[in-house]
């Protein structure tokens, strides 16, 4: 019997697996395995969520109006050139539906973020990984790897998984030679969590340059990773291509209610700023003086490398720490099975992590 077949490279597509947020025995367990926010949502961004009920007979407003202005007054931009989507997901997968197919390349660096590589394939093009040095994106690398077949440019600014990011200035470099009619997308979905002063979230580039695109979501800093909420900011043309492939009630009113409602609560977001900036060093140092290989990272998560002795390497300390209820995020999908990220949680989320790898180290076996 013949089954229907789906387009070629669709089935060369591993699907995505998420972080997990179960394990058996902890209620509830500690999950450190999907960098979301450690504080949560915002009170103000629940109460619009809750009030949303009293209108889901209704379909939303499929231009996102009120959720647009919103992002325009708090970033100072204008909403016209911002689309909203289901999660930053949505639009990294809507543009390259859009913009490459069969035949066409998709740019990004070795261990730039999986969706980036998903989307490609997804859209029958060709995922193009250019060598990284030191678990950062290399712009001569990427240059390098420019063909007349190539479409976009991914780069996760700061990156996930490995926390590191590039500077303005590189970032510049970067866009200044890459050819014209290459779209270079900056996924800024840490952005807010970044201090360094030599940071860029790509927004300059993205208003001067009409091959830039910024994106950015409401699920780290703003906590509201269940509803699927991002947008982009865009030369108008782009915006118009992607008012055209997506659907037309991509983003659901309760997303947009509390995306509004979390946009104004400036204090939540300050709260949550200063938390990571407070434990992300603290863990990073704490993790360190145990002996472990800590990438430095200005996002809030920290990628970690386990030593490549049976017993003392990360598939050990992911087991040793599921037995404590504590989940990580295994790297394997991204090649780095020696490694383990840990997203920066509450306090005694945190205390507890490192009380954890303290007895893993020491234990050697985790026994
Ligand atoms: C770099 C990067 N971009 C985009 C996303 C997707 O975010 P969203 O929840 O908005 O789809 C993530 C989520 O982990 C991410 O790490």
């Amino acid at each position: 019997m013949t089954i229907p077949r789906p387009r070629p490279g669709i089935l060369e597509i591993e699907p995505y697996v998420g972080g997990k947020a179960e394990v058996a025995g902890a209620v509830p367990a500690i999950k450190l395995s999907a960098n979301e926010s450690a504080l949560g949502p915002s009170p103000r961004a629940v109460e619009a969520y809750r009030e949303a009920a009293s209108s889901l007979h209704r379909y939303p407003d499929g231009g996102c109006t009120a959720l647009r202005a919103a992002i325009g007054r708090r970033f100072n931009l204008d909403p016209a050139r911002i689309v909203c989507g289901a999660g930053s997901d949505e639009l990294i997968a809507l543009l390259v539906r859009a913009y490459a197919g069969p035949g066409d390349e998709i740019l990004m660096s070795r261990h730039g973020f999986l969706m980036y590589k998903l989307a490609a394939l997804a859209a029958g093009a060709h995922p193009v990984l250019a060598p990284e040095r030191d678990l950062r994106a290399d712009v001569e690398a990427l240059l390098a790897r420019v063909t007349s077949r190539t479409r976009i440019c991914f780069l996760a600014n700061p990156n996930n998984p490995t926390g590191s990011y590039l500077s303005a200035e590189e970032l510049a470099a970067l866009r200044s030679r890459l050819p014209e009619d290459v779209l270079l997308v900056v996924d800024a979905a840490y952005a807010e969590f970044v201090e360094a002063a030599d940071y860029s979230d790509g927004l300059a580039l993205a208003r001067a340059h009409d091959n830039v695109i910024m994106t950015r979501t409401f699920s780290k800093l703003f906590g509201l990773a269940a509803l699927r909420l991002g947008w982009m900011y865009a030369a108008p043309p782009i915006v118009e291509v992607m008012n055209r492939v997506r659907n037309p009630f991509n983003v659901s009113t309760p997303a947009q209610m509390a995306g509004v409602a979390a946009l104004d609560d400036l204090d939540h977001q300050e709260r949550a700023r200063r938390h990571n900036a407070q434990w992300r060093p603290w863990l990073a140092e704490r993790l360190r003086l145990l002996g472990l290989e800590v990438y430095p990272s200005v996002a809030n998560f920290l990628l970690v490398r386990f030593p490549a002795e049976p017993g003392r390497d990360a598939a050990a300390a992911e087991a040793f720490l599921e037995s404590r209820g504590i989940i990580p995020r295994r790297m394997d999908e991204y090649g780095l099975g020696d490694c383990l990220r840990f997203t920066v949680g509450l306090e005694q989320e945190n205390r507890k992590l490192v009380e954890a790898l303290h007895a893993f180290t020491a234990s050697g076996d985790g026994a």
